[in-house]
């Protein structure tokens, strides 16, 4: 048993089933400590949510100021320092028994019930740790892994939350390592990346000898977006029409029509077609008005410029998706948001639909910028990918499709998906409209966590929902994938464009 650090007091009231605070009789106490006590149920488990100090001495502000001003010090003419005492504020968690169950409290320890700082045997069992888990970090008080079991964590999905730079892509790859580094035993799921800045492609490159960075290359398939191409007889009519804002009921009909007719020959040997083909037929049938002929015929070519569609699907999605592997979709290098929204909506349909045929192993779909492939609200021409997330967020539990939906602007996300989304990680989140939207949207978060939220360092987090017991702030472990490389300095940038610009100009004149 740890020793003993504190005494229950008596406060505005408090001790209650929900709150206590104690005075600190020796060493330190910190804010996101866990600490524990005896009582006849078991060990009561508490979190320190603050720690301030008083003294009597400096309790009244009139005294103090009519001492001080006469020219004398507090200091030297009493006790002061005696009468300093550091009192934490704590959080009830719950009693965790002598049968090796968690119970909420219903009656409150008594002022005078002795503190010791939490052990880390119970916490794990407490929290609901799991040996063996995805361990993403520590918790510093008690110091501990966090260990995390992968269904709870992601089977009814994930949500990363933080504003930027605060570390939630260096946090999703923890978990993609993790996941990547499971034994077959234990079961391995696939893993899809929506990739819109080119991070997770450091996945794909060989350590080549340099011990400081674990190499994944070989279980890492980074698909670029210009070599993306979308088998036109695969596609459906809800999918086109996702993709063409404000298509009336008369053109769907004719377009369905169509494109039916076309995968019937198809199938009675003429072979897979494409835009051009379709374009074509929709310009020579004879039954379509003029009017809905134009319309349709100027939205295929405007779909033709994307260069996305084909023949055929390439590459095929039973070729991406692999027990234990992970494939990135790297979308960097394309600017028109309507061309990548395309291509997420592609992908996730495509995942949602093979796996609810148990064609394609159990998935984790990860979406980096959620709020750009799942907006709140929007125009319908800027939602194309928002239904399918939807549905993936509502229904893929019950087949194993899972998504991880990262955001730097949480009140851009849909709701219906951040809602389905039961367990959230959040790191450092200081706008206000931000920090209310995830208290109102994460379970569990009350205003002293919220307060925290705002504190917390670059890579620390909390995580709440299914995943946990109960909330827990820790810090995430660094990337074995990649050399952490630092974030480049608005002077280097500077520098670096100089020192070109500089070498361009002498070469210049050495040429002429
Ligand atoms: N757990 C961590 N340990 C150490 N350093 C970290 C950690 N998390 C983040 N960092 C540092 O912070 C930087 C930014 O992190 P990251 O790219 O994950 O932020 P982000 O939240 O994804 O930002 P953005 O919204 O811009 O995508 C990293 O390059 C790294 O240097
Ligand atoms: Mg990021």
């Amino acid at each position: 048993m740890s020793e003993e650090i504190g005494t229950v007091i008596s406060g505005q009231e408090s001790p209650s089933p929900s709150k206590l605070e104690f005075v600190v009789n020796k060493g330190l106490v910190h804010r996101g400590q866990f600490v524990e006590m005896d009582s006849s149920d078991g060990t009561l488990v508490a979190l320190v949510v603050d720690v301030y100090k008083t003294n009597r001495y400096f309790e009244r502000a009139e005294s103090v100021k009519e001492f001080e001003a006469s020219g004398r010090k507090m200091f030297e003419q009493f006790p002061t320092s005696e009468w300093e005492y550091l009192v934490a504020q704590s959080r009830l968690l719950g009693v965790y028994t002598n049968e090796g169950l968690i119970k909420r409290l219903t009656f409150p320890p008594s002022p005078g019930t002795r503190v010791r700082p939490a052990v880390a045997l119970t916490m794990e069992k407490f929290l609901g740790f799991e040996k063996d888990g995805l361990q993403l970090g520590r918790v510093e008080h008690p110091e501990m892994p966090v260990e995390l079991n992968m269904t709870r964590l992601l089977k009814k999905h994930l949500a990363i939350l933080a504003m930027s730079g605060a570390g939630k892509s260096v946090a999703s790859k923890v978990i993609l390592e993790e996941l990547l580094d499971r034994g077959k035993e234990k079961g391995r799921i696939a893993i899809v990346v929506m990739d819109p800045h080119g991070e997770y492609t450091s996945f794909a490159e060989p350590a080549a000898g340099k011990k400081s960075f674990k190499d994944y290359s070989s279980k890492t398939m980074v698909v670029k977006a210009r070599d993306i191409r979308i088998g036109v007889p695969k596609i459906s009519v809800a999918m086109i029409a996702s993709i063409i804002p404000g298509l009336s009921a008369t053109q769907r009909r004719e377009l369905e029509r169509i494109l039916s007719r076309l995968k019937n020959e198809m199938r009675q040997g003429l072979g897979p077609f494409d835009l051009a083909t379709l374009r074509n037929s929709i310009s020579q049938d004879e039954e379509i008005k003029d009017a809905t002929k134009g319309v349709l015929v100027s939205w295929i070519y405007s779909l033709e410029d994307l260069r996305l569609f084909s023949k055929t699907d390439s590459p095929s999605i039973n070729d991406v998706v692999k027990q234990g592997k992970l494939t990135v979709v790297d979308l960097s290098e394309i600017v028109d948001m309507r061309k990548k929204q395309i291509i997420v909506s592609y992908f996730s349909s495509k995942l949602f639909n093979e796996r609810r045929q148990a064609r394609i192993p159990p998935f984790l779909l990860v979406i980096e910028e959620a709020h750009q492939f799942c907006p709140e609200r929007t125009r319908e021409e800027a939602a194309i990918s928002k239904k399918i997330i939807e549905t993936i967020a509502r229904e893929g539990r019950k087949f194993g499709a899972s998504l991880c939906l990262i955001s730097q602007r949480p009140i851009n996300l849909s709701t219906t998906a951040l809602s389905q989304c039961n367990t959230h990680l959040i790191l450092r989140v200081t706008n206000p409209y931000d920090l209310k939207h995830i208290g109102e949207s994460s379970e569990g978060i009350d205003y002293k966590s919220q307060e925290m939220i705002t504190s917390l360092k670059v890579g620390e987090a909390l995580i709440v929902g299914e995943a946990v017991n109960q909330p827990v702030f820790f810090k995430v472990r660094k990337n074995k994938s990649a050399e952490s490389k630092h974030e480049i300095s608005l002077e280097e940038a500077a520098l670096k464009f100089e020192e070109g610009k500089e070498k361009e100009l002498k070469e210049t004149e050495e040429f002429l």
